[in-house]
């Protein structure tokens, strides 16, 4: 199995280089010595480059909350080539915040395939806007993981990550249970496994991102299936987001 993730979205949450240093430095004092789980933080893109320089070859990787798959006459959009340039090493994308203002399946594909190019790995999240009691939404998962990766070949699927966040769990009080996430995990390897080779399948990354927290996790990591987390309001509370990488331990 491949080391588990916990990935940090800083969202638009810091709004300063003193407050992101601020949170850095209760980070590295809280987090173990070992830890058995990777940890990677995304703060929002004018931090990326000092964070990702600065604290290079400390516990924490660096990664962008999103990127575009293009350079050029694009205003306000980032490319994959300036985000490796910052020293980052993944990108997320197709985040249901960024769907929400307009990123299709399609953009996510270009997006995953041009994260690829730029030899950043990508995380790519998918999940239902809700859920209903016919099971309809499983299509509609289905068809968004699929579509998602359509540029991703036999090779390079072996380097992205997935992320299951359902998007009626983002910002919610509680995740849903172990069970619910361990289904679903199990549902995406599923469809997976139309496209891509069964045992790059079982090996691939699929995280789960929706209201973890410090007092959900223990359960959420014996039980879920889920290889890590995405973590939006933990990450940027130094102790919830080490006690969520130390429950790894
Ligand atoms: P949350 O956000 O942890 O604050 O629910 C999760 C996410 O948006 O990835």
């Amino acid at each position: 199995m491949a080391k588990p993730l916990v990935v940090g979205n800083w969202k638009s949450y810091v709004n300063s280089l003193k407050e992101a240093k601020q949170l850095l430095h209760a980070l590295e004092k809280s987090m173990p010595r070992e830890a058995r789980a990777g940890a990677v933080l995304c703060p929002p893109f004018p931090l990326l480059d000092t964070l990702a320089r600065n604290y290079r070859g400390t516990c924490f990787s660096f990664g962008a909350q999103d990127a575009f798959y293009e350079s050029g006459a694009h205003t306000g959009e980032v490319s994959m080539a300036l985000v490796k340039d910052a020293k980052a090493k993944y990108v997320i994308l197709g985040h249901a915040e960024r769907r929400a203002r307009g990123d299709t399946d399609m953009i996510v594909a270009k997006k995953t395939g041009a994260a690829l190019d730029a030899r950043l790995t990508p995380i790519v999240c998918v999940g239902e806007l809700a859920r209903d009691k016919e099971g309809h939404y499983l299509a509609e998962l289905e068809q968004s993981v699929l579509a998602s990766l359509e540029y991703v070949g036999p090779q390079s699927f072996k380097k992205i990550v997935i992320a299951y966040e359902p998007v009626w769990a983002i910002g919610a009080p509680l995740p849903p249970s172990a069970r619910v996430i361990r289904e679903t995990v199990i549902f995406i390897r599923k469809a997976l496994a139309q496209r891509f080779d069964r045992a790059d399948v079982l090996k691939a990354r699929i995280l789960y991102g929706g209201a973890v927290n410090g007092d959900s996790v223990a359960g959420l990591i014996s039980e879920s299936c889920a290889d890590g987390f995405l973590l939006g309001r933990a990450s940027v509370d130094a102790e919830a987001f080490a006690g969520i990488i130390r429950a790894y331990t």
